[in-house]
């Protein structure tokens, strides 16, 4: 069980658990025996016992839980001061392949960082960049997808990379009366005409069927800033000299990104119209070899096959590959040239993230074990070398 180093205590109800394969040997040691149903499930209930609300959260405790889960079935683990997984799923499918005397090809690893939900800088991020973790040699990442109401289990390939733009527009301030060219307000107004243009064609390709949410860039206006306040409002009788605008952009990894920051330049914050423009948060859209940040999903990646045929094997479906609508640390892996597909096995279950009340139906739980254990099995057997 590799894990990470993390300096504090951190949350546990939203970390997220990672499943590694690489390509060492994995040495075998103490089998245990196969547990029924009811002791799968008691353990699941007994760890979701421990009290981790903020905001005295028991985190200690999770921690020793998995420890000592690790330690019953003769796994290495390497401590760390970190948290859950909500998919136990992955340790309990071990525990199985272990008591089945399974011999893996691969080194297994499952990791338990933290912080997933505050961007993973101090969790996922940190770990990718880590010598443990180039050691690992990582052939496949195995990461959080999400429930899905219906039959299948829905994989997800990439994510959206979030691009916060600010432009700013500059020109003559002026008198509220005087008709003039180039104002800042015309200035920012040309821009965000440009700008609605674009979001209307793409979100066209999603009312015509074309495209999933997932596959467009998404441009939605976040701030609108300028005039000179008062204490009951604004000065009514200038216009101004500057005027700010401020937009959540997603940029899927099917996108090029090159061509985007040229229609920024050129379009939507050109010099030319006295316009700057910068981001508060630019993630990469590709990996750092350049490439699209998407993990292949066809007949060309052994790793997509063999979790096709393993799901099905399980007797479940996996459904059409999708964009993930929102952010995971499997971006982390993917960044790194690491194969990721984002995946739980949930099926029949609504989408209860961060909800109150958010639950799994012990049946599910118990499918999603069976199925993680081909799934593991199958990588774990792969025995070629890839490379990425
Ligand atoms: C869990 O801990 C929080 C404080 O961190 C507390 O408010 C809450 O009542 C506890 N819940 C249970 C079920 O003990
Ligand atoms: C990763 O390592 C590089 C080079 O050592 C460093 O510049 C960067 O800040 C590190 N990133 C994180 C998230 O620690
Ligand atoms: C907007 O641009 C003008 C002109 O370059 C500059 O003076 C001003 O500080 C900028 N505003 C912000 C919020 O950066
Ligand atoms: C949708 O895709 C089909 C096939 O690629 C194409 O013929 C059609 O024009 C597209 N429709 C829109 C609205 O883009
Ligand atoms: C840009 O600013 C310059 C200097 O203030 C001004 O002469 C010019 O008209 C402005 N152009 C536009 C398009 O706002």
């Amino acid at each position: 069980m590799g894990s990470v180093r993390c300096s504090s205590f951190v949350k546990i109800n939203a970390a997220a658990a990672t499943l590694l394969l690489s390509l060492h040997l994995l040495l075998s040691s103490p089998t245990a025996a196969i547990d029924d149903e009811e002791t799968i499930i008691s353990r699941f209930q007994a760890y979701l016992r421990i009290n981790t609300s903020h905001p005295s959260p028991n985190y200690r405790e999770a921690a020793d839980f998995l420890v000592d889960q690790a330690r019953s079935i003769g796994l290495w683990y390497q401590t760390v001061e970190f948290a859950e997984g909500k998919l136990r799923q992955y340790l309990e499918a071990v525990r199985r392949l272990k008591a089945s005397r399974f011999q893996p090809l691969r080194s297994i690893y499952i990791s338990f960082v933290p912080d997933e939900e505050i961007g993973g800088n101090d969790g996922a991020a940190l770990f990718v960049n880590s010598t443990l973790f180039s050691n690992m040699n990582v052939g496949i990442a195995l990461d959080e997808g999400m429930a899905n109401p219906g039959e299948t289990y829905r994989p997800f390939y990439g994510e959206r990379s979030p691009w916060w733009l600010v432009i700013n527009a500059t020109g003559e301030p002026g008198h509220g009366s005087g008709l003039y060219d180039n104002s800042a307000a015309e200035n920012l107004q040309k821009s965000l005409e440009a700008m609605r243009r674009f979001r209307a064609s793409q979100f066209d390709l999603v009312k015509s069927g074309n495209r999933s949410e997932g596959e467009v860039v998404s441009v939605n206006l976040a701030f609108l800033k300028a005039g000179t306040p008062t204490p009951t409002g604004f000065v009514m009788n200038t216009q101004p000299s500057e005027a700010l605008a401020g937009f959540d952009i997603r940029v899927p990894p099917t996108a090029d990104p090159d061509s985007l920051d040229r229609r920024i330049e050129e379009e939507w914050a050109p010099t030319s119209r006295n316009m700057t423009s910068w981001f508060e948060l630019k993630v990469p859209v590709r990996d750092k070899f350049g490439r699209p940040m998407a993990t292949r999903t066809d007949g060309s990646d052994p790793w997509w096959t063999m979790l096709e045929e393993a799901v099905t094997q399980a007797g479940e479906k996996l459904g059409r590959p999708e964009i993930f609508p929102a952010s995971t640390d499997a971006r982390y892996f993917r960044e790194q040239g690491v194969p990721a597909i984002g995946f739980s096995p949930m099926a029949n279950t609504p989408i209860l993230l961060h909800d109150h009340n958010e639950f799994l139906n012990r049946q599910v739980y118990l499918r999603g074990i069976d199925v993680y254990e081909k799934i593991i099995k199958a990588y774990a057997s792969y025995a070629e070398h890839t490379s990425y």
